[in-house]
């Protein structure tokens, strides 16, 4: 049971049930009662969610604000605020979702690792959207699937920390936690936190999706125009040049289609569905952007479209789990090697007890070493207890390397587990539902190797992350390119279809 059993403010017990339960006295009722208090028991599990419920538990990766009487306006200010999506948009994500855990869609999420106030500009926004699009057709093209688009964006401002101090130069501060909490800087004022980077953060995230609405539905995400999308370096390298025959072959293909009637005015010609996420951890902001749905009574955190649960933070009694049990927005956990099979088996009875499709999605981030020797017995666990889940493959956090300085990771190794966690499920015989990156439209030196061949020594020259080190263009679409190449593998090694397009040469 994850909360406490005495009801919580806001979220009583049915009156009758807890009537029957302090009334009777009789011995012959004894035994009724005792069942009846087992029910009850789980009655109260299951209705006692509240937005607050998760208060009454331990949150971890909290900052500990000074100034209780700030935080209260900040929240209340949010709490006034619009919701930034719609419960809809949620259901549909979901639906998509769904697609993906039965290999009939595929998961594209990717962003920043942590959005920052001083980088926002509509630029580095049309630019992560941009790359993530033309992996999204690169994908769909070589591997003949759809491909759900979701971006690391519009609130991914929370980051978990190691440690709560950081030293430097023998100076000890609290440490960064992201820019909806504290600044970077290494100073006393700047690391201290301030509730009003919640409200800041909130209009970031509503002129971001106000923007990504627009590219979305106002044209510019036509596949034509995705076609005509050439980035600086493409016609320089490999995946540039292979990227620009996959347009023109698309482009063909669209002329094709014209000339047997297709309509390119059409919304499937002009518009493209991209919905947002973010990892669920200051948990503040998430209670204050979250409203029950008019239409079917249920809870939604308005803040984004998709939550996940960090490593950090999915203890199964823990006030993140807690949270996001009772959201009806599709979510995700990520996973370690340190999980064990009957956790993970628990935690999503916990976060799915309905075990509803697309509701949520496992996001394994392990490390290329690792993920052969322990994700066979997770997935084999989840499939034995009849959990229908999302499989996704996070190759970033579990391949993080100090070289010179930085904080990289190299291309070959987040490669070799995207390759690792698709041979699993292949030998499984089960379906590898996504991918999950770090990832910018910028032109960035922060993870090593690559087609481009970033060098130890090109670090210092673009490493603009505020958190952790991102693929940039470049070595994001050579990575669609993998994956797309996995994806006709693994339709022609199942019969789908007819055989897939070949696009790496
Ligand atoms: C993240 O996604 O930025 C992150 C911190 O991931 P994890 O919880 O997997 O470490
Ligand atoms: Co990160």
């Amino acid at each position: 049971m994850l909360v406490a059993e005495t009801p919580l403010a806001g979220s009583v017990l049915p009156q009758g049930a807890t009537r029957l339960v302090c009334k009777s006295a009789c011995r012959r009722s004894r035994s009724r009662r005792q069942q009846t208090r087992g029910f009850l028991r789980q009655q109260s599990h299951l209705s006692a969610w509240a937005p607050e419920s998760w208060r009454q538990l331990k949150a971890q990766q909290q900052p500990n604000y000074q100034d209780e009487k700030k935080l209260r306006e900040a929240v209340e200010t949010i709490s006034r605020m619009p919701p930034l999506v719609f419960a809809g948009e949620c259901r549909n994500l979901q639906a998509r979702l769904a697609k993906c855990a039965t290999g009939e869609a595929f998961l594209v999420q990717g962003g920043d690792c942590a959005e920052s106030f001083s980088q926002f500009s509509a630029n580095r926004i049309r630019d992560s959207f941009r790359v993530q699009l033309q992996m999204a057709v690169v994908a769909m093209f070589g591997g003949g699937v759809p491909v759900v688009k979701v971006g690391r964006m519009a609130g991914q401002f929370a980051k978990p920390r190691s440690a709560d101090t950081e030293i430097l130069d023998g100076r000890e501060l609290p440490s960064y936690r992201g820019d909806i909490i504290n600044g970077q800087e290494f100073t006393l004022d700047a690391r201290v936190p301030d509730p009003m980077r919640l409200v800041q953060a909130y209009n970031q995230a509503a002129a971001t999706l106000n923007l990504l609405r627009g590219f979305a539905t106002g044209g510019y995400a036509g596949l034509q125009r995705v076609m005509e999308w050439n980035l600086d370096f493409m016609g320089k390298s490999d995946e540039g040049r292979a990227y620009l025959d996959v347009a023109k072959r698309v482009d063909e293909a669209i002329q094709f289609m014209v000339a047997c009637g297709l309509d390119s005015h059409t919304a499937i010609m002009t518009e493209t569905e991209y919905y947002v996420s973010h990892e669920c951890l200051l948990l503040d902001y998430e209670q204050a952007l979250t409203r029950e749905d008019s239409t079917t009574g249920l809870w939604y955190d308005c803040s984004g479209h998709m939550l996940w649960c960090g490593e950090r933070t999915r203890q199964l009694d823990g006030a993140h789990v807690e949270f996001m049990r009772g959201i009806a927005n599709p979510i995700g956990v990520k996973v370690s090697d340190k999980m064990d099979p009957g956790q993970l088996v628990s935690l999503i009875a916990a976060l799915n007890p309905q075990n509803t499709p697309g509701r949520l999605t496992v996001i394994i981030r392990m490390g290329a070493d690792k993920v052969r020797a322990n994700l066979p017995r997770l997935v084999e666990a989840v499939r034995n207890s009849g959990q229908v889940v999302t499989w996704v493959c996070d190759p970033m956090h579990g391949n993080t390397e100090c070289v010179a300085g930085y904080k990289t990771r190299r291309y070959e190794r987040i490669r070799a587990e995207v390759e690792a966690f698709f041979d699993v499920h292949e030998e499984l015989g089960t379906v590898p539902g996504g991918i999950h990156l770090e990832m910018t439209g910028d032109n960035v030196t922060e993870c090593l190797g690559g087609g481009s061949s970033i060098l130890e020594t090109d670090l210092n020259s673009r490493y603009h992350t505020h958190c952790d080190p991102r693929l940039n263009a470049e070595q994001a679409l050579e990575m669609s390119f993998y994956v797309a190449s996995r994806l006709a593998q693994r339709k022609e090694k199942m019969g789908l279809g007819s055989k897939p397009t070949t696009i790496l040469r």
